[in-house]
């Protein structure tokens, strides 16, 4: 009741907004209402318990101790039950939110790694059942290990039950889903939108014989938009978040949200209204399950991604965490760079987010890299957007003369050149290139790549994610072009089965794979006791006055901490007057080693090396 105080308007402004005008209105907000407290009352016990401790401490995702790792259920452990069986695996690493990626009931075949949903309710039968999920969280949980799954909320496959109505002819459903006559309206949207998978299908809409209609496909053929102008969608969605919330699931990814308001005229991404929804589901969420965190997925550009966390009068009040994509391009974009310029003034000019929110850092994912690079952003720093995007993709795919990468291009788009790239970590950090050459120097660059990259975003603030595989090295896996439905979509190269075999060896300090698990393991371990690397205050990118090391500040009531990358192969030093200048001298501690360091001299940063400087105490 008291939280029905409490959130009543920030849920009743945004839904005023989105439907106020609709007849129904107030007959649909109240059976929404006997929705939520359906779900409050049907929460489990233990659950109650867990939304009384988040909010006694609404700062627990935002701690240092925070550790994220995202896997295929299938492919890390074989189904649910088996992934229970590795909760020693992630507890030695330290993990404290495991994301599974998709594992609701997809549609059969082709499924875009799970993207295409064809009932919310069930868990996909290959990895288990909805009840093996609830005790699979709960294990987590005893674990301090909270769930993270999957929402496809922008669409559902096109086997799902809805559509299936709307395709024999129900009109109540046809209206879940955007469908046109025939092409002048498309037509008229085309003229604004990207295309996200051209190689795949070209356009944003499909025709449907049996129907006699277009229907809005952003993504995949089989992907449907849903219709958010409809409260029906938006009721559905909510019911489905807090069943969710329900079985135990702790944070929610909240998939292609840029997408959820089409408006003619614009390319129908990051529309006021997706933010509006996005802020009416996190206040009703909080009415039935207040430890429910939502995540944003909107892999944007900088100015259109900080939204998604709050802005103005929402405030602390969107989703509590969105992935940092652009501080993933940017990382690449230095080490292809060998500068930190670019990074610097594009993370600059990114707004602060807001207190009670957090980014999620990694540098690798399930998907390809999009170069989210902006023309202003480029302009500044005097680089050509364009240009720079394209010797991006040239030299993460191979195709720039003396590159370590070996990635693959995806989605060409010769309507706009755009080309995006897929590989996995190892790969893209020049790991496979030497050791395909037996090049042992370029193998020591590489596993220094590895550490350089994690070590910053481990350092950024937030929850850091550690991508399955990327803590013993995984190379590029061809495989997937052995099966049919996944032949065609090259992320599956970075999409890898878990090699047991290889993690095996992982306590062997001199096999590449120790090499790498062991550095991880330590910035892990530091990073845990680092407690002023709290999200609650902003990380400042600042010139470190020499252009090939990244200059993160934090500086937080708890302490001042100056992290320092070397970008390059080379040695690389700051000056002992500029970090004077920058608040640092007397005597400094390295975070990472708990070593001093000799501030009579210039700070000399070897290959790819990093440090976290703290004035002594
Ligand atoms: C998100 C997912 C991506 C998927 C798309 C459509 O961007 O990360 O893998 O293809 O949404 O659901």
């Amino acid at each position: 009741m008291q939280r029905l105080e409490v959130y009543w308007e920030d849920a009743i402004r945004p839904l005023h907004h989105i439907y106020g005008h609709l007849d129904n209105f107030d007959t649909w907000l109240a059976n929404t209402i006997t929705r939520i407290g359906r779900a409050y009352a049907q929460r489990p016990t233990e659950l109650h318990q867990l939304d009384e401790k988040r909010l006694l401490q609404p700062d627990w995702f935002q701690q240092s101790n925070m550790l994220g790792y995202v896997a295929y259920t299938d492919r890390f452990a074989g189904n649910l039950n088996g992934v229970a069986e590795k909760i020693p695996y992630l507890n030695e690493l330290g993990v404290t939110y495991l994301h599974l990626m998709p594992l609701l009931q997809p549609r059969p075949g082709a499924n875009d790694g799970g993207y295409a949903v064809m009932d919310y309710r069930e868990v996909d039968a290959r990895l288990g059942s909805m009840n093996d999920l609830a005790n699979l969280a709960t294990r987590l949980r005893h674990n301090n290990i909270s769930l993270c799954i999957d929402l496809v909320c922008n669409h559902t496959a096109k086997e799902h039950q809805w559509a299936q109505k709307a395709r024999a002819g129900d009109p109540d459903y046809q209206n879940y889903y955007l469908m046109f006559p025939d092409r002048t309206l498309p037509d008229a949207y085309e003229e604004n939108l990207r295309e996200i998978f051209p190689d795949f299908k070209p356009g944003n809409f499909t025709y449907y014989e049996d129907l006699d209609k277009w229907v809005w496909t952003t993504f995949n053929e089989y992907q449907w938009d849903l219709n958010y102008q409809n409260p029906a969608i938006f009721a559905e969605m909510l019911g489905i978040m807090l069943y969710l919330a329900n079985q135990g699931v702790e944070v929610l990814r909240l998939d292609a949200v840029a997408f959820l308001w089409k408006r003619m005229g614009t390319n129908c991404e990051n529309q006021p209204e997706a933010h509006l929804i996005l802020q009416a589901f996190r206040a009703l969420c909080r009415l039935a399950a207040p430890a429910l965190l939502l995540k944003a997925e909107a892999i944007v550009s900088p100015p259109d991604l900080v939204p998604y966390l709050g802005r103005g009068v929402a405030a602390n009040k969107e989703c509590h965490i969105a992935y940092h994509n652009v501080l993933m391009v940017m990382l690449w974009s230095c080490l292809a760079e060998r500068k930190a310029v670019l990074a610097t003034k594009a993370l600059q000019n990114m707004p602060a987010i807001p207190s009670g929110t957090s980014w999620v850092t990694y540098v690798r994912c399930h998907d390809d890299i999009g170069w989210a690079i902006t023309e202003e952003d480029a302009a500044q720093v005097g680089l050509d957007g364009f240009a720079h995007r394209a010797f991006l993709s040239d030299f993460y795919t191979g195709r720039f003369e003396g590159t370590f990468a070996a990635g693959t291009t995806f989605q060409f788009n010769p309507r706009t050149n755009d080309r995006r790239v897929n590989g996995s970590l190892a790969s893209l950090a020049g790991l496979e290139t030497a050791v395909t050459n037996t090049n042992w120097s370029e193998v020591e660059l590489a596993i220094r790549r590895i550490l350089l990259l994690h070590n910053l975003v481990f350092a950024f603030g937030g929850i850091p994610l550690i991508y399955m595989g990327d803590e013993i090295g995984l190379l590029n896996d061809h495989s997937y072009m052995e099966k049919l439905e996944l032949a065609e979509d090259s992320r599956w190269i970075h999409r890898p089965f878990m090699d047991w075999e290889k993690a095996a060896k992982r306590h062997n300090p001199d096999s590449i794979t120790g090499r790498i698990y062991a550095g991880l393991c330590q910035l892990v371990q530091v990073r845990k006791r680092t407690e002023l690397l709290h999200a609650e205050t902003a990380v400042h990118p600042i010139w470190a006055s020499n252009d090939h090391i990244l200059a993160l500040l934090r500086d937080n009531p708890r302490g001042r901490l100056l992290i320092l990358a070397n970008v390059t192969e080379a040695h690389q030093t700051i000056t002992r007057h500029r970090l004077h200048e920058l608040g640092f001298s007397g005597l400094l501690i390295n975070r990472l080693t708990e070593q001093p360091i000799d501030m009579w001299q210039d700070l000399t940063l070897e290959p790819y090396q990093a440090v976290w400087l703290q004035q002594a105490s």
